[in-house]
């Protein structure tokens, strides 16, 4: 039976009505009419603090916008998630990524089972490994301790222990060398181990499924590269470890499982940085830091399971990204870290957020009729001043940001903090009040260079302001964007949890590979496109 869609709730209906009055509205009326909007627009939770008074809403638009996460019975979803409910329809599977964080007292069940003490004894037996390792004890198969490390994982196999290493390098042991190989092509293992010495190198072999073709071709490279050196079988338990939930797969490529620490099918991949496939962030942070980063995270779930919306930080971001994204028609969001440590952070809520919400199917099977996941991007500010920022500026398309700022360095140097937050305090207020045609003429400009260098204003941004980027703030930072797709995809009516759009291209590239390969002419039965392509590939390849 056909459902009817989410346009034609009384929620969608009162937003759609309400943007027709307030479209026009501008930030600078909204700020003279209320002195203190800049203090009342704030929230805070889990070491975040949010500035949300530079959107395009009031106090009308808020209460709509609760009136639809109410509408959605958005609470009811909470609970179900955190209950470990099979929300993720289409894999008939919880989604518990959330009890990964959660304390030794916490009970969670799933399927009758209590989740919770499993998932310490992974935590402790990774705290043991890395302990070890750290301390120079875990030695490699000629007997010299393992110096290097190398993580082969894609996706959130990868992401996410890319981001957090290079976010938390302030607080890693410097005396370890950490490499990440993602690609399947050869140049990333090849530039990633050109310099490295295979009796003191260790590879974390990180898959969920451990069948991921790239992940799956670079370990059997590893595996041929230790061996070439090695030259024994033996040295593979010494030099190789595996994190995954598919232990029959670890054994078969030949890891010794006792060497594989596990993780379960609720766990879905670019939710996956506090499970085992943290082992590269624990071992960098130690054990310690690691348990601080997942305090962070259970922090901000708390704050997400238990506080009243119009107070809860990613409730209050996905509403108010989802005002853009469904009634102005954005497209995009930038994602604007003013901290080097975090240059990572937007290609990992790339995946997180586009993988996640990247759909247009509702979980009833129907087409939606609205807007779902807005494109994220981003770079480290300032980087991102001298890019792309023309465009948020002054371009025609309305590109809500996202800047994070903290108010202390790691590395303090001479004036250099001041002058980057004064740079994101600067471009969240530029990019909200702009310049009019007369205040530029009013500084002398020339009357035909005025419309060039004059600001419309009016675009909005949050301001994510945290003390010093620890480790538990970086799991409340995760956790917050993590809830706040949660919230978007709850009340969109997709299935936030699974990614089937990445499946038709894997099963074409596998008909393909052959093809490529085969000695013979092969016969090839795709469009002329892809046909002509595949010959011009191979004469070019054997030329
Ligand atoms: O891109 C598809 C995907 O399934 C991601 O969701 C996942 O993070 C990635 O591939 C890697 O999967 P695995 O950890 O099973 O190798």
């Amino acid at each position: 039976m056909l459902q009817p869609s989410l346009t034609h709730g009384p929620s969608w209906k009162a937003l759609a009505a309400h943007y027709d009055e307030v479209k026009e509205l501008q930030l600078r009326e909204l700020f003279a009419q209320d002195p203190i909007r800049g203090e009342r627009f704030t929230c805070e939770a889990a070491g975040l603090f949010l500035d949300y008074s530079k959107h395009r809403i009031t106090d009308e638009t808020l209460r709509l916008l609760l009136n639809l996460a109410a509408e959605a019975d958005l609470q009811g979803q909470i609970a179900a998630m955190f209950r470990g409910d099979h929300i993720n329809l289409t894999e008939d599977r919880a989604v518990l990524h959330t009890a990964l964080r959660a304390p030794k007292s916490y009970r969670i069940e799933v399927d009758g089972q209590n989740i919770i003490p499993g998932i310490h004894a992974v935590l402790d037996r990774m705290a043991a490994f890395c302990e070890q390792v750290r301390a120079g004890a875990w030695l490699g198969y000629t007997g010299r301790p393992i110096r290097r490390i190398v993580n082969i994982g894609i996706g959130g196999s990868d992401l996410g222990p890319v981001m957090a290493f290079e976010a938390l390098k302030h607080y890693a042991a410097r005396e370890l060398d950490f490499r990440f190989v993602s690609n399947v092509d050869g140049s990333d293992f090849a530039e990633a181990t050109r310099d490295l010495d295979p009796e003191e190198t260790l590879f974390i072999v990180a898959s969920k499924t451990f069948t991921t073709q790239e992940t799956m071709t670079n370990a059997g490279t590893a595996r041929a590269w230790c061996l070439a050196a090695l030259k024994d079988e033996a040295a593979i338990a010494r030099h190789f470890v595996a994190l995954s939930t598919n232990a029959a797969r670890v054994a078969a490529f030949g890891i010794d499982t006792a060497n594989m620490f596990g993780f379960w099918d609720w766990v879905g991949g670019r939710y996956s940085m506090t499970s085992a496939i943290g082992l590269s962030t624990m071992l960098a942070i130690g054990p310690e830091h690691f348990r601080n980063m997942l305090a962070g995270f259970h922090a901000m779930d708390e704050h997400f399971r238990t506080a009243p919306f119009e107070r809860n930080l990613p409730v209050l971001m996905g509403l108010i990204g989802l005002w853009y994204t469904d009634f102005f028609n954005a497209q995009a969001v930038a994602v604007l870290p003013y901290d080097q440590y975090l240059k990572r952070f937007p290609a990992y809520l790339q995946q997180l957020i586009m993988e996640s919400n990247g759909k247009a199917t509702t979980l009833a099977g129907q087409p939606v009729d609205y807007q779902t996941s807005a494109i994220y991007f981003g770079e480290p500010g300032t980087n991102g001043q001298h890019s792309f920022y023309q465009m948020i500026h002054q371009g025609t398309k309305l590109i809500p940001c996202d800047f994070i700022a903290f108010a202390q360095s790691l590395n303090p140097l001479g004036d250099h903090h001041d002058l980057l937050v004064s740079n994101v305090l600067a471009q969240a207020e530029a990019l909200a009040f702009g310049k009019t045609e007369a205040e530029v003429k009013a500084e002398g400009t020339a009357e035909w260079l005025a419309p060039h260098r004059s600001f419309p204003g009016n675009r909005p941004s949050n301001l994510l302001l945290a003390e010093c980027l620890t480790p538990a703030v970086l799991g409340s930072l995760v956790a917050l964007y993590e809830h706040m797709v949660f919230t978007q995809g709850a009340i969109w009516c997709i299935d936030p949890f699974d990614q089937w759009g990445v499946e038709l291209g894997k099963v074409l590239a596998q008909r393909i590979q052959p093809e490529l390969e085969d000695t013979e002419e092969p016969e090839l039965n795709h469009d002329s496109s892809t046909n002509a392509l595949i010959r011009r590939y191979r004469r070019l390849r054997r030329s």
